[in-house]
């Protein structure tokens, strides 16, 4: 394999949030980390930097807005051997009306095709521009030439285009978590600002997606609102070229393939066991969201009921429900509903001895995850639209042996590579009532079949993949060129 020039010295992630806390530890207060995948994505990406010859400093820099916990914090405090936290902090008002509004209240229902949830405001527009420009001057006091700035996600729309400006040489990587719609729902956006949003992302030198599906969507929307031209993947500009390709996100799978032995998780998955037994157990999980379908999964689960009545008391649907976003006026109506509907169910079918839906309110450690997830016999994951969903990968990569069944909606982005799942359209309740009875019936060997695929597909596309194919795309960026061999 060829040996290439890497000519980048740090890496600064910019996202919406932080992914660190201050815990407590027998030295006193500390940075830690949180384990989500992007994490060890980018750890892994900067192990890879770390071995460029030259390379003078292989701790990651990570510009979020933070919580509360750091406010207080001292400098010295937001360092750990991986990681430079740099909180970016902003007037409340402005933070209401960049996160809350803006970015939850209209960016994210529209992206998601919920067109009559997004409201319009103008306020909020100008402080999702003032809340990216906090971003950018946090940014600006720290990159230095030589760096690579890989921004992510809809909160953080006009940054690459800030940051070009303000330093045009820079190496700069903006990756969408959340669908891109069609051009159609774009439309819908004030023209300015929809100039603005695609103008603000094509500051970066390579733009990555999930799906093959949202990069055409970008890349038709980019030709009705900017008429650039296009060839292949290459936005053409007037001075350089933007790369867009899809790079869909996954899990670390050896981290979930081997958790299932652990100690603690053997003796919880045990405990559950216990407490649900006899039952077969569909488990889910979402953050709070009316993008995941709960209220359809939740009908599509009570017309099983309803149409299978010796399936009562022995099926256990365990919905846990993580909060998320709940000052915002649809999440709290969300909220009202499903326990309405989760009470409603368990009262009209629920006995003494059995309660079809185990419901809760919270969210989960690693251990309950992994228990959670190797327990169950189905795992019903219903969303109407999902950029990708992770849980699913993690459910897939968490079965060591391989027996379960993955019932997957087709609005998922993971369900384009996760084809030996049970697919199912989660609005059509019927569909997903035979996938449920299908799910619980399917013998041992056609479970195994089915998962030995999924598994090696995940296996072999891994999060950490994903994160070298990102950095392998900036190999066309004139002046940058990663060191990217593999063994
Ligand atoms: C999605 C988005 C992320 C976001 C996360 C949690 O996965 O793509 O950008 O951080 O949801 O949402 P929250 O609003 O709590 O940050």
């Amino acid at each position: 394999m060829s040996k290439s020039k890497n000519t980048y010295t740090r890496l600064l992630i910019v996202s919406y949030r932080l992914p660190f806390s201050i815990q407590p530890t027998d030295d006193g207060p500390a940075l830690r980390q949180n384990s989500g995948g992007l994490v060890s994505a980018v750890l892994s990406m900067a192990e890879r930097m770390g071995q460029q010859p030259g390379n003078t400093s292989t701790k990651i820099h990570w510009v979020g807005h933070a919580d509360a916990s750091l406010r207080a914090v001292e400098p010295a405090l937001l360092e750990n051997e991986s990681f430079v936290a740099h909180p970016v902090f902003m007037e409340e008002a402005v933070h209401k009306g960049f996160y809350e509004g803006f970015s939850n209240d209209l960016l994210w229902p529209l992206f998601h095709y919920f067109t009559s949830y997004a409201s319009f405001n103008e306020r909020d527009f100008s402080h999702y521009q003032q809340a990216n420009t906090r971003f950018l001057e946090e940014l600006n006091a720290l990159i230095e030439p030589g760096d690579l700035v890989w921004i992510h996600d809809f909160q953080l729309m006009l940054l690459p285009d800030m940051v070009r400006k303000a330093i045009p040489s820079a190496t700069i990587g903006y990756f969408f978590h959340i669908p891109f719609p069609t051009y159609e729902i774009i439309k819908l956006l004030p023209r300015t600002w929809r100039q603005v949003l695609i103008e603000g992302v094509l500051g970066a030198d390579v733009i990555g997606f999930h799906t093959a599906d949202y990069v055409q969507h970008f890349m038709h929307s980019v030709s009705e609102v900017l008429a650039l031209p296009i060839i292949g993947h290459r936005i053409v500009l007037a001075d350089r070229s933007v790369s867009v390709r899809h790079f869909p996100i996954s899990v670390d799978f050896t981290k979930f393939n081997v958790s299932g032995q652990e100690t603690d998780v053997v003796s919880t998955r045990l405990r559950y066991q216990r407490l649900l037994r006899h039952n077969k157990l569909i488990f889910s999980v979402d953050r709070l969201d009316y993008t995941k379908g709960i209220r359809y999964r939740l009908q599509g689960y009570e017309r099983f009921l309803l149409q299978q009545p010796d399936w009562h008391g022995r099926v256990a649907l365990v919905m846990t429900v993580v909060p998320s976003r709940d000052k915002i006026g649809q999440y709290q109506e969300l909220k009202r509903e499903i326990e309405e509907t989760v009470g409603r169910i368990n009262g009209l079918f629920g006995s003494i001895g059995w309660r079809p839906i185990v419901y809760s309110y919270a969210s989960l450690t690693f251990t309950e995850l992994m228990a959670l997830y190797t327990a169950c016999d189905v795992a019903l994951i219903t969303p109407i639209r999902d950029g990708m969903n992770l849980v699913a990968k993690e459910f897939v990569a968490s079965r060591s042996d391989q027996a379960g069944v993955l019932i997957l909606s087709e609005l998922a982005g993971a369900a384009q590579e996760l084809q030996e799942a049970l697919i199912i359209n989660p609005t059509d309740t019927q569909e997903v009532a035979d996938a449920i009875e299908q799910a619980l019936i399917m013998p041992k060997q056609e479970q195994s079949a089915r998962m030995e695929q999924m598994r090696c597909h995940i296996q072999n596309h891994n999060v950490f993949r994903w994160s070298h194919d990102f950095l392998n795309a900036f190999d066309n960026v004139p002046g940058a060129e990663p060191d990217l061999e593999t063994n």
